[in-house]
C-alpha cells in the first residue's frame, strides 16, 4: 500500500507538470501501473507464450468515469518494443496518447511510458490492446469501461451488476510464428478456437434470479465475427460504442472484429445454469466458446442443446445492423439529447472512397487501401509533423478514391481540414468480411449497400437516427458509408480492425489539420514524449 501511494505521489508531480493545459482541475485522477511480461498458459490446452499485464490474461479491467484523468504507467518487460492503444477512446486534441506507431514511438524493452488521457465526454464499453506487431494475438488486451457521471442518468434502470466478456478467435501458434508467417508473405491460418475471457468453456457469470445485469461484450479477435447468445434469455441492447441506442430485444447478436456493445439481461427463468455461447460467423468451420450464466439459487449445471446460431448469413447480419439506432431523446455522456445533433442536415465537405484489396506485392501477400499498402516509417507521423521533419510522409500520398493500377507500398496520409464534415465510403470488392476502425472519433454509420457505391446510394442513407460508433463492418462485395465531424485535430489511424490486414498494410492516417495552431485545438506533446527515428534529440 505504502509503495503504491508513494508512486502515486511521484506521478502526481509529473501530472501537475504535464497536464496544466490538459485537464480541468475538478476531474478526478486515477493512477495505474501496468507491468507487461511474457507468460505461459494454455487457453486451448496447449501451453504457449502469451503477454500478461500485471500477471493477468486478459489484462486488468480499466474502469473509469467520464472525464476522469487516467495516469497509466506501462512498464515494458518484454524484450521487444510495445505499445497499447485505447480502442474507441477519442483522445480529444491529444493524438499523442493514442498508442499507435503513427503517433507514438514504441516503448523500448525495459522502459516505461506514462499515458495520460481523459475519456472526455464519453461513456460506454471499450477495450485496449497492443498495437505493435502481432502482440494482440498473444493477449495484452482488456476491457475499458467508461461509466456515466452520477448526475447524468443512463436511459435504463441501473443494472444489479456488470459483466465484461472479451470474446475473440485464438491461435495455438505463438504470435511470433504468426508474425513471421505474415512477414514471409503468407495469410494467417484459420484460428484454432474462440475464447471468452481467455477460456474456451469455463467463464461463469453469477446473478440473482429476477435481477437485470449488464453484459459488456467485445470482439477482441483477429479475424472473425461472432454471434453471441444466452440460452433461454433475451438480449436487450442498450449501448453501442458510446451511443445509447433504441432498446431492442434480440435472441442473438453479431459482433464484428473490434466492436463492443452493452446488453441488459434479466434473469427471468427457472433457477439453473444457462449456456452463454459465442460462435464464429460466416466461416466454413464454426468455432464455439461457451460459458455459463449461473443463477445464485441454481442447483443444476448447464444442460440441453446449445442455443442455435441464426440461420441467416450476411443478409441477416446486415438487417440486424440496421436496427441499431440512436435513441434521439436519450443523452449519452452529456446532458443534451443525442438527437439535438442534427447530423443529417450538415453539408458534406468532402468524400473519400476507400477500397480495400489483397494484392501480391513483390510476390508477397499484402493488403492495400486505394492501391497503397501502408508501411510504418521509423519516425511516427505525428512527431514528423510536429517537428517539421521532412522525408517521413507526404500529404495525399493516397488518392481519395480508388483509381486502379498496380498496388505499391507507401505511407498513406490523407489530408483533411479541422471542422470539416466528411463522408467516407468503405468499398469492399473482396469476397471477405471487413471491419474498419477510426481513431480519434466516433462516426455515424449511415448506410450499408451491396455492390458498388455511387452518389445515388446516398438517397438511402439514414440521416435521422443512425448511431455513432468507432468500428463498422463492411459485408463482402458491399459498401458501408459513414459521416464524420472532424472536430478533433490530430493524426488519426484509420485501419482494418482485422489485425493481419492492418499489419500487412490495410491502414492509413487521417491528418486533421488547422492552419491556425492553437492549444485550444490540439495539445503539445507531453513532456515525457518518447522520441525515436528522426525525432531523436528534438526538444518538444
Ligand atoms: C517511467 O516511470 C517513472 C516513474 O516510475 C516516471 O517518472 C517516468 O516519467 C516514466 N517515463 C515515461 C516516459 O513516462
Ligand atoms: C429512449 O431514451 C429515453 C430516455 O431519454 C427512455 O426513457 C426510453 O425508454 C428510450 N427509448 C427506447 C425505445 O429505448
Amino acid at each position: 500500500m505504502e509503495r503504491r501511494s508513494l508512486i502515486n505521489i511521484t506521478l502526481f508531480g509529473i501530472v501537475a507538470l504535464l497536464s496544466i493545459s490538459i485537464a480541468k482541475a475538478d476531474d478526478p485522477y486515477k493512477f495505474f501501473t501496468w507491468s507487461v511480461t511474457y507468460g505461459n498458459i494454455a487457453p486451448l490446452g496447449v501451453p504457449q507464450q502469451v503477454i500478461l499485464i500485471n500477471g493477468q490474461f486478459p489484462g486488468p479491467k480499466l474502469d473509469c468515469v467520464t472525464n476522469d484523468n487516467i495516469v497509466l504507467n506501462v512498464i515494458n518487460k518484454l524484450n521487444e518494443p510495445f505499445l497499447l492503444t485505447w480502442n474507441g477512446i477519442k483522445q480529444r486534441k491529444n493524438s499523442w496518447q493514442d498508442g499507435v506507431l503513427g503517433t507514438n514511438c514504441p516503448i523500448p524493452p525495459n522502459k516505461n511510458f506514462t499515458y495520460i488521457f481523459q475519456p472526455k465526454d464519453q461513456i460506454g464499453s471499450y477495450t485496449y490492446f497492443p498495437s505493435t506487431g502481432l502482440h494482440r494475438a498473444a493477449g495484452g488486451f482488456g476491457a475499458l469501461n467508461v461509466y456515466s457521471r452520477p448526475r447524468i442518468p443512463v436511459p435504463y434502470a441501473d443494472p444489479a451488476g456488470d459483466f465484461t466478456l472479451l470474446v475473440g478467435d485464438w491461435f495455438k501458434a505463438s504470435y511470433k510464428t504468426l508474425q513471421q508467417s505474415l512477414d514471409a508473405g503468407k495469410v494467417l491460418p484459420f484460428p484454432d478456437g474462440l475464447l471468452i475471457n481467455g477460456q474456451q468453456t469455463r467463464s461463469t457469470f453469477t446473478g440473482e434470479q429476477g435481477k437485470t445485469y449488464k453484459f459488456r461484450v467485445s470482439n477482441v479477435g483477429l479475424l472473425t465475427s461472432f454471434n453471441f447468445r444466452i440460452q433461454g434469455h433475451k438480449l436487450k441492447v442498450v449501448e453501442v460504442e458510446g451511443s445509447n441506442v433504441i432498446q431492442n430485444v434480440y435472441d442473438s447478436i453479431d459482433v464484428h472484429v473490434g466492436q463492443s456493445l452493452s446488453i441488459l439481461v434479466t434473469l427471468d427463468q427457472a433457477p439453473k445454469d444457462y449456456y452463454i455461447v459465442a460462435s464464429t460467423r460466416f466461416t466454413r468451420t464454426v468455432l464455439t466458446a461457451t460459458g455459463a450464466l449461473h443463477y445464485s439459487n441454481s442447483a443444476s449445471q448447464v444442460s440441453g442443446p446449445l442455443p442455435a446460431a441464426p440461420a441467416g448469413g450476411f443478409h441477416w447480419s446486415l438487417q440486424q445492423a440496421r436496427t441499431f439506432r440512436w435513441n434521439l431523446t436519450a443523452n449519452a455522456a452529456r446532458p443534451n439529447p443525442q438527437g439535438s445533433f442534427h447530423y443529417g442536415t450538415i453539408p458534406i465537405s468532402k468524400t473519400f472512397v476507400l477500397a480495400n484489396s489483397a494484392p501480391l506485392i513483390n510476390g508477397k501477400q499484402r493488403y492495400a487501401v486505394n492501391q497503397i499498402s501502408f508501411i510504418n516509417p521509423d519516425t511516427p507521423l505525428k512527431l514528423a509533423d510536429y517537428f517539421n521533419i521532412p522525408g517521413v510522409f507526404s500529404l495525399n500520398s493516397i488518392q481519395s478514391s480508388p483509381s486502379g493500377g498496380a498496388a505499391r507500398l507507401g505511407t498513406s496520409v490523407l489530408g483533411a481540414t479541422h471542422h470539416d464534415f466528411i463522408e467516407v465510403v468503405f468499398q469492399n470488392d473482396e469476397n471477405a468480411m471487413q471491419s474498419w476502425h477510426l481513431d480519434g472519433y466516433d462516426f455515424w454509420v449511415v448506410g450499408f449497400g451491396s455492390g458498388r457505391w455511387s452518389q445515388a446510394s446516398r438517397k438511402n442513407y439514414n440521416l435521422k437516427d443512425a448511431l455513432t460508433r468507432h468500428t463498422t463492418q463492411v459485408y463482402p462485395n458491399s459498401w458501408t458509408a459513414i459521416l464524420v465531424s472532424l472536430d478533433n485535430q490530430g493524426m488519426w489511424n484509420l485501419r482494418s480492425a482485422m489485425w493481419s490486414r492492418q499489419y500487412l498494410g490495410q491502414q492509413l492516417y487521417l491528418r486533421v489539420w488547422n492552419s491556425a495552431q492553437s492549444l485550444a485545438n490540439e495539445y503539445n506533446p507531453p513532456t515525457n514524449v518518447l522520441l525515436c527515428g528522426k525525432a531523436v534529440g528534438r526538444h518538444p
